[in-house]
């Protein structure tokens, strides 16, 4: 490990990296990626499984849902720390204490406040000594409420280090156990970085007393290196988001620190985490499957093309010995590596065993549900492959469980010279409402029907289709981004997904999902402000 100026003596404690997860907090802040309670619920069960020592659970004071979505984690937790975001506000504080105190002991609340000249001047308009205080009372303030507190001075990276070193000791002398620095807009450079964390080490006197934690963003593609860095330099804690989701480019993300500690043991000395990697794979797929956001195929570890080797020289060396262009094995992060094709005539018990093997299990209602789906599929798709279960599942188990609107029935033309139109029935609390509308093209008239049905209105701010299985008949997936307009109109884009063999369908399905959502969206608040 490269040595650091102020290295802690290292016993066994000081050799764990805490891994702190924030999908459903920073995570959730990508645009369009809001999730309700069930699926909070559902990551937070993942999480764990993962082996992730905190889960950042959410934004107590953002909305009712948001508290309740946090509390519900609390309270379902078995293993994990459980934390809540609070800016320096008694209020942010007291809804954060509250909603984690189903964790018991296991109840964190992450109190933060900006610290950089710029966010002082032009955010809080606040001078250095009035941050000093605000973050000292509000430390001390969580910390008569909550055992766990810890602190993020917000834009740590831009902040003049001697400030930064002033507001760390405060927070520490008030009570926080944990003291993240983050890099919040992502400007830092690894090296730098490093050099920061030696700094508080050498000129925190009481440093000691808690752990250093770091929360890098990706403007510039160099979260996970950073973070890094970090921790070689000492850091203890780094807080991460599964497949790096988060705002704007992004978090950190805890498949690429995670395996990279591991593969590079090597620079890493004695650190490990504690997750279990076999789980990264099915973690990684649930998380887009709920927040609707399909990652690149080249993402590192989880992309699609992690494993896969196309030019025939990488594949005969493979052949020979996968070490040859692999540094780690498909199995290693749990990417089903069987490839075996499922059809109309399998049965029930080899469908239910693909999916055992893929690590989905389900009761007996579930099967039940899952293989008339797959026989529905089957009559439409000749092939089905793994993708193509695992969407299916999503869709069929998992669903998306919002849903105030359903659709029963769709039926849209179009052609070189016609004009597209599209008739819609939808169903809400029993009630059949059905209308006819046309477009530029099948996609927008089915959406302009669902708006005239639904009473919204919206701008379609990116569309994805992608098949999520080989063939012409795959089953195509869409995922758009919608931002709703006028009165109805929720504070960020909200995210929707679908999936059929149909991809009008698909596209109805995705903008109907987004509808669902809109309500849920409509009552947060921005923590930012
Ligand atoms: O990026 C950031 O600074 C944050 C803080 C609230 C930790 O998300
Ligand atoms: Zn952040």
């Amino acid at each position: 490990m490269a040595p650091s100026q102020n290295e802690k003596p290292v016993d066994s404690a000081d050799q764990k990296v805490i891994i702190f997860d924030t999908t459903l907090r920073d995570g959730e802040q990508s645009p369009g990626a809001s999730m309700n309670l069930e699926e909070k619920l559902e990551i937070a069960r993942a999480l764990e499984l993962l082996g992730v020592d905190v889960i950042e659970a959410g934004f107590p004071i953002a909305s009712p849902g948001d508290f309740a979505a946090v509390q519900a984690v609390a309270k379902a937790s078995k293993r994990a720390r459980i934390c809540g975001l609070a800016r320096s506000l008694t209020k942010d504080i007291d809804a954060a204490a509250k909603a984690v105190a189903p964790a018991g002991e296991r109840g964190r609340v992450h109190v933060f406040l900006a610290t950089s000249a710029i966010h002082r001047q032009f955010k809080l308009n606040k001078a250095k000594d009035q941050i000093v205080k605000q973050a000292r009372e509000a430390v001390a303030y969580a910390r008569s409420l909550c055992a766990d507190i810890e602190f993020s001075p917000e834009d740590a990276s831009r902040t003049e280090p001697e400030f930064l070193a002033e507001v760390v000791q405060a927070v520490i002398e008030a009570g926080a156990r944990t003291v993240n620095i983050p890099d919040t807009v992502g400007y830092a450079y690894p090296d730098d970085f490093a050099h920061l964390i030696d700094y508080l080490n050498a000129h925190v006197p009481n440093i000691r007393d808690a752990v250093i934690s770091v929360h890098c963003h990706n403007d510039l593609g160099l979260a996970v290196a950073n973070s890094l860095a970090a921790v070689r330099a000492g850091a203890r804690q780094v807080e991460c988001t599964i497949n790096g989701l988060g705002e704007r480019a992004g978090n950190c993300a805890l498949e690429e620190v995670v395996m990279a500690m591991r593969v590079r043991k090597d620079q890493f000395g004695h650190l490990f985490t504690d997750i279990n990697a076999e789980h990264l794979y099915r973690t990684s797929r649930l998380v887009q499957s709920v927040t609707g956001l399909p990652l690149q195929r080249n993402k590192a570890v989880v992309g699609d093309n992690a494993f896969a080797h196309e030019s025939g020289i990488h594949q005969h060396g493979v052949i020979k010995n996968p070490e040859t262009y692999e540094i780690m094995t498909p199995q290693s992060v749990g990417v089903p590596t069987n490839n075996m094709v499922l059809g109309k005539h399998s049965g029930r018990a080899a469908l239910v065993g693909r999916m055992q093997g893929l690590g989905f299990e389900m009761n007996d209602e579930q099967v039940d549900r899952f293989f008339d789906a797959f026989k529905e599929l089957a009559d439409r798709k000749k092939e089905i492959y793994d993708g193509d279960l695992i969407a299916l599942y999503e869709a069929v188990v998992r669903g998306r469980t919002l849903s105030q609107w359903r659709m029963v029935y769709l039926q849209s033309s179009a052609g070189t010279s016609a004009v597209a139109t599209a008739t819609v029935t939808l169903e809400k609390d029993g009630e059949h409402i059905t209308d006819a509308a046309t477009g530029h093209g099948p996609v927008d008239a089915v959406i302009n029907c669902i708006d005239r049905i639904c009473g919204v209105e919206s701008k379609v701010e990116d569309y994805r289709l992608r098949a999520v299985s080989h063939g012409r008949d795959a089953q195509g997936e869409v995922s758009l981004r919608v931002r709703f307009l006028g009165d109805k109109g929720g504070k960020s884009a909200i995210g929707g997904k679908g999936l059929s063999t149909d991809i009008i369908e698909a596209s109805a399905s995705a903008y109907l999902d987004a509808v669902n959502r809109l309500a849920f969206e409509q009552e947060r608040i921005d923590y930012r402000s």
